[in-house]
C-alpha cells in the first residue's frame, strides 16, 4: 500500500489534527463523491435551532477515520489483531461510512424509499470514482470495505470499530455535535476510552478501570438525543420538509410539468431508487435552490411550504397522549382552512441510551474484568443498570401551522 511522501495533516477542532499517511485515503478524500459531503449538513435541520451547527458530513467522516486510525496505531491490542490489509480496509470503511447520505440526513429517508447505508454501498461497489480508486489497488477492496459498512465482513472486530454501541462513528459525532451546537452534554473522555479498550476473542472490550468513562459516554448520548437530536424545533422544520415532498409528489402525479420549475427533484419524483449520479447531484444546495424556485410556482400549498422552509416560518407543536386529542387537532386544523394532509404531522420519538442484545450480541458493550472474565456493561455498572430498568422516555407530538393560535 503506497504511502505519501509526507504525512498530510488537516486541522480539526475535535482531534487537533487528522493524519493521512496513505495515498489511497488521500485519493478517496479528493474524489467528487467525498467532496460532495461538504454540501450535506451533519445534523440536518439542527442549525435551525442551534445556529452554529453548520458542520458537514465531510468533517465528521474525517473524524471517524482519525479515531479508527488512532485505535490501530496507538492501541497495541487492536494493532496486533489486524493484518495490514484489514487496517486499510477499516480505515477506508470509517472514512466512507456516510458517503451515501442524502440531503437533510435522516429526515430525507422518511420521504423517499432512500436508505443511506444501501446508497453508501452502491457508491463503493458501483459506478463511481471511489470504486475506481479502490479496485485499482485491489479488485476485492471495494467489496471488503462495503462489507464492513453493511455488517457482513467475516472479521467482526472491523465492524465493531466502525459501527457498534462503542464505535468511532458515535464517538466522533457526540463530541463534534456537542462542540458545534455549543452544548456540553455530548462531552466525554475520548483519550481515556482509547486507552482502555482491548481485544478479547475478536471482541472489542473495555477494561474494568474504564467503566466510569463509558458511563459518562452513555449519559452523553442520552442528553444529546433529547437536547439536540430530538429538539422539537428542528423536528418542526423536518415536518415541513416532509409535507413539502409529499405535496411535490402529489402535484407531480396530477401534473408532471411542475418539475420544469425544479428539475433537481425530477429523479426523486419519478423513481423509487436513485442512481449514484442522481444522488450525487441532489445535495442540500440543489434542494435549497429548488425551494427557492417553487416559491414562484402555481400551487399555493407548495409555494407556502417552500417559503416556510426558506424563511424558517415553522409549525407550532404540542404533546398529545390520546387518539381523541389527535382527532381534535385534525378537525381544528381543517376548520381553519388548512389541509391536514400537509399541515398536520404527528411524530413519535423514543430513545434508550443503551440497549444490549437488541439485534445481536455485538450491540452490547463488554467489560474485561480484572479476573479475565467478560461481562456485559449493565451487569457491572449500577448506573447503566438503573438506566435500563427505568422507564423508556418517549413522546408524541403534533405539528401544525402557528396561524391557528392567532
Ligand atoms: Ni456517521
Amino acid at each position: 500500500m503506497k504511502k505519501l511522501d509526507e504525512v498530510k495533516v488537516l486541522r480539526d477542532p475535535i482531534h487537533g489534527y487528522i493524519h493521512i499517511k496513505y495515498q489511497i485515503i488521500w485519493d478517496c478524500l479528493n474524489a467528487p463523491e467525498f467532496q460532495r459531503l461538504r454540501r450535506i449538513h451533519q445534523l440536518g435541520a439542527t442549525h435551525i435551532v442551534y445556529h452554529t451547527a453548520e458542520h458537514s458530513r465531510f468533517s465528521h467522516s474525517l473524524g471517524v477515520y482519525e479515531i479508527v486510525r488512532r485505535m490501530i496505531s496507538e492501541n497495541g491490542d487492536i494493532g496486533q489483531a489486524l493484518s495490514q490489509y484489514e487496517k486499510i480496509t477499516v480505515m477506508l470503511a470509517a472514512l466512507l461510512h456516510d458517503i451515501g447520505h442524502g440531503p437533510f440526513s435522516h429526515s430525507f429517508e422518511h420521504v423517499s424509499k432512500y436508505n443511506h447505508e444501501e446508497c453508501t454501498c452502491n457508491i463503493i461497489t458501483g459506478d463511481s470514482s471511489i470504486y475506481r480508486i479502490l479496485s485499482k489497488e485491489n479488485p476485492r477492496l471495494p467489496y471488503d470495505v462495503a462489507s464492513v459498512i453493511n455488517h457482513t465482513h467475516p472479521n467482526s472486530l472491523l465492524i465493531q470499530m466502525v459501527s457498534s454501541q462503542l464505535d468511532a462513528d458515535r464517538m466522533d459525532y457526540l463530541l463534534r455535535d456537542a462542540y458545534f451546537t455549543g452544548t456540553s452534554y455530548g462531552e466525554f473522555d475520548l483519550e481515556r476510552v482509547l486507552r482502555t479498550i482491548r481485544v478479547k476473542n475478536q471482541k472489542l472490550v473495555v477494561k474494568e478501570s474504564g467503566i466510569h468513562t463509558i458511563e459518562d459516554y452513555i449519559m452523553a448520548r442520552y442528553h444529546m438525543y433529547w437536547q439536540v437530536y430530538y429538539h422539537p424545533v428542528s423536528r418542526s422544520y423536518e415536518a415541513i420538509l416532509h409535507s413539502f415532498f409529499k405535496r411535490l409528489f402529489d402535484v407531480y402525479h396530477m401534473d408532471p410539468s411542475i418539475i420544469d420549475e425544479a428539475p433537481m427533484f425530477k429523479a426523486l419524483c419519478e423513481k423509487e431508487y436513485l442512481t449514484n449520479s442522481e444522488l450525487y447531484e441532489l445535495d442540500e444546495c440543489a434542494c435549497q435552490f429548488g425551494f427557492m424556485q417553487l416559491t414562484k410556482c402555481e400551487d399555493d400549498i407548495l409555494k407556502d411550504l417552500s417559503n416556510r422552509l426558506l424563511s424558517r416560518h415553522l409549525f407550532e407543536y404540542d404533546d398529545i397522549y390520546t387518539i381523541e386529542q389527535e382527532n381534535e387537532y385534525f378537525k381544528w386544523i381543517q376548520s381553519h382552512g388548512f389541509d391536514p394532509e400537509y399541515y398536520m404531522y404527528v411524530d413519535r420519538t423514543e430513545q434508550r441510551p443503551y440497549q444490549p442484545y437488541r439485534d445481536h450480541e455485538d450491540n452490547a458493550i463488554w467489560v474485561l474484568m480484572r479476573d479475565g472474565s467478560i461481562q456485559e456493561l449493565s451487569k457491572v455498572s449500577t448506573i447503566v443498570d438503573a438506566i435500563l430498568k427505568g422507564e423508556n422516555k418517549n413522546e408524541k407530538k403534533v405539528f401544525f401551522p402557528d396561524e391557528l393560535n392567532n
